[in-house]
C-alpha cells in the first residue's frame, strides 16, 4: 500500500465508522481494524517489506490511521449510551412480574414452628405410610376402634397404611429419644372421606407432645396453647377445654379458640357459642409410655392435634377447603 492508499482507506473506515449503527456494527469495525488480525496491524507487520526509504513515511501515515479509528470508535462509544437512552419511551408501561407467595398452608406451619421454637420445641417428622402398630396399636387403640376401620383408613397391607394421624410421630419421637422431649410434627395425613366445602380426604396436622420427668399437668397444656391461641389468632384469642375421648390421651379434651369472627360475642360462623374448635388434646395415657418402653410412674406429659386447613381458614378467612388444594392464581396471589 502507498501512503496515498492508506489515506484512502482511513477516509472510508472513518466514514464505516461515523455510519454504524448499533454497537455490535462498532464492535466489527473494530475488529476489522484494529483487530489482532485487522487491516492496520498487517500493514505494520509488513511494513519490513516497504522500501527502506519509504519506511519512515508509511509508518507515520500506519500510526495516524490507527489513532483516528480509534479516536472515531471512542467517540462512538460514548455517544451510544444517549442514543440508546433517547430509543426509550418511557411513558410505556413497564414489565410486570408477579411476586411469589407462600402457601397458606406452610405459612401457618411455618408461622406455628417459629412460635413454638420460643418454648423449646423442635420440628419432628414422620413418614406418611406408616405401620399398624404406630398409628393404633402404640397410641392404645384396640383392634375393634372404629377409626381402623376400612371405611375410615386407607390400608395399603394387613401392617401398613396412610397415617390418619400425625399421632405415630409420637410414638417415633419417644421411641428415638430419652425424655424430656418437645417436639411439634407437621404432616400430611389421609381418611377416606368424601371432599366437600370442610373435608379432605389429604388433609395437614400439626401434633405436639411435651414429655419430662418432672410432672406435667393440664395446665401446662392450657397455658401452651393459650399462647399460641393468642400469637397465631390475635391477643384477645382465649382457649376453652371441654372434655372429650381419645384411646392415647387420659384425661383427652377438645380445644376451642376464641372465634375469630365475632371475637367471642356470638355469631353465625361459631354458631352463637363464641368459640370455635381447634383441636385435640390430653395428658399422655401411661399405656401409650409402656407401648415405648418409658416408665409412666417416672414421665408424665401432654399431647394435642391440630388441622392446618382448619387454622389457615379461620386465620385467613377461607370459606372452602378446596381452594387450598387448587393452585388458582387468583386465590394464591392474595397472599403474597
Ligand atoms: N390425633 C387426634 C385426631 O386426629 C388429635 C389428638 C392429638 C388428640 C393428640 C389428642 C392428642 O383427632
Amino acid at each position: 500500500m502507498t501512503t496515498e492508499e492508506i489515506e484512502a482507506a482511513k477516509a472510508e473506515s472513518l466514514k464505516e465508522i461515523a455510519e454504524a449503527a448499533d454497537a455490535a456494527a462498532v464492535e466489527g469495525l473494530r475488529v476489522k481494524y484494529v483487530g489482532r488480525n485487522g487491516s492496520i496491524p498487517a500493514l505494520v507487520k509488513g511494513l519490513k517489506d516497504v522500501p527502506r526509504e519509504d519506511r519512515p513515511a508509511f509508518g507515520r501515515a500506519v500510526q495516524a490511521w490507527r489513532a483516528a479509528v480509534e479516536a472515531a470508535l471512542a467517540e462512538k462509544a460514548q455517544a451510544a449510551p444517549a442514543a440508546r437512552a433517547a430509543a426509550i419511551d418511557s411513558s410505556l408501561p413497564g414489565d410486570w412480574r408477579r411476586p411469589g407467595a407462600m402457601h397458606p398452608l406452610s405459612r401457618v406451619i411455618e408461622d406455628t414452628a417459629r412460635i413454638f421454637a420460643r418454648l423449646g420445641f423442635t420440628v419432628a417428622d414422620g413418614p406418611d405410610i406408616e405401620t399398624r402398630f404406630n398409628n393404633f396399636t402404640a397410641l392404645n387403640t384396640p383392634a375393634h376402634h372404629p377409626s381402623m376401620d376400612r371405611a375410615d383408613t386407607f390400608w395399603l397391607g394387613p401392617d401398613a397404611l396412610l397415617r390418619t394421624q400425625t399421632s405415630p410421630v409420637q410414638i417415633r419421637t419417644m421411641m428415638a429419644n430419652k425424655p424430656p422431649v418437645r417436639v411439634i410434627c407437621p404432616g400430611r395425613t389421609y381418611r377416606r372421606d368424601t371432599t366437600d366445602a370442610t373435608h379432605s380426604a389429604n388433609f395437614h396436622q400439626i401434633e405436639g407432645l411435651y414429655v419430662d420427668e418432672k410432672p406435667v399437668s393440664l395446665a401446662d397444656l392450657k397455658s401452651t396453647l393459650a399462647y399460641f391461641a393468642r400469637e397465631i389468632t390475635g391477643s384477645d384469642a382465649g382457649v376453652r377445654f371441654r372434655p372429650h375421648f381419645f384411646p392415647f390421651t387420659e384425661p383427652s379434651v377438645e380445644v376451642d379458640f376464641t372465634c375469630h369472627v365475632c371475637r367471642g360475642k356470638g355469631c353465625a360462623v361459631c354458631k352463637q357459642s363464641g368459640w370455635i374448635e381447634i383441636a385435640g388434646a390430653g395428658m399422655v395415657d401411661p399405656r401409650v409410655f409402656k407401648h415405648v418402653g418409658w416408665d409412666p410412674e417416672k414421665v408424665s406429659g401432654y399431647a394435642f392435634g391440630f388441622g392446618v386447613e382448619r387454622i389457615a381458614m379461620i386465620k385467613y378467612g377461607i370459606p372452602d377447603i378446596r381452594w387450598l388444594y387448587e393452585n388458582d392464581l387468583r386465590f394464591l396471589s392474595q397472599f403474597a
